[in-house]
């Protein structure tokens, strides 16, 4: 890849349902196939695919459900996660490690350790949250690269 400048090489957008456990996963896997097609570092795909998986897991199994988008540009993988609720009261505390409000039901299906957002975190080279209770949760991931190196 040559291409310079700040342009998105390529955007790709996914919805993510709420409650669908037999689709979830499938941003994370199909953004990975992008990312392999476009010939980007494994550690760099790996980092992508794990932000993206947990904030997929997150807003399937707590929120009315959303969307993710990726843009992918020459030097960075720009992941925006959007949802419509019902927002996180106290994020200091959902970012911290083992905390988790997931059910019973949710935790037997191997979910709900806490480790979430602390993995989103430690993938990303920028990280953001935004949530307002009643309207989503806004989560931003940059991943920087350096395509064709
Ligand atoms: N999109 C979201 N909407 C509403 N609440 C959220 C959202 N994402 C995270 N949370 C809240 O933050 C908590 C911590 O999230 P985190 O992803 O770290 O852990 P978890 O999802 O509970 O467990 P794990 O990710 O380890 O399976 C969640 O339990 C939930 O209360
Ligand atoms: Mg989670």
């Amino acid at each position: 890849m040559t291409a310079r400048g700040t342009g998105a090489l390529m955007s790709v957008t996914y919805e993510i349902v709420a409650g669908d456990f037999v689709r979830a996963g499938e941003a994370a896997s199909k953004l990975k196939r992008v990312l392999q097609q476009l010939g980007l570092d494994p550690t760099i795909i790996r980092r992508a695919a794990i932000a993206t998986y947990e904030a997929e897991m997150n807003i399937v199994i707590h929120s009315y459900g959303g969307h993710i988008s990726v843009d992918i540009t020459c030097d960075s993988i720009e992941i925006l996660c959007e949802d419509s609720g019902p927002g996180i009261p106290d994020i200091e505390k959902a970012l911290q490690e083992g905390y988790s409000t997931a059910s019973e039901d949710v935790r037997e299906m191997g979910f709900g350790a806490g480790m979430g957002l602390p993995n989103i975190r430690r993938s990303a080279d920028d990280f953001s949250i935004e949530s307002r209770i009643g309207q989503g949760t806004r989560l931003q991931v940059r991943i920087l690269h350096r395509a064709g190196e």
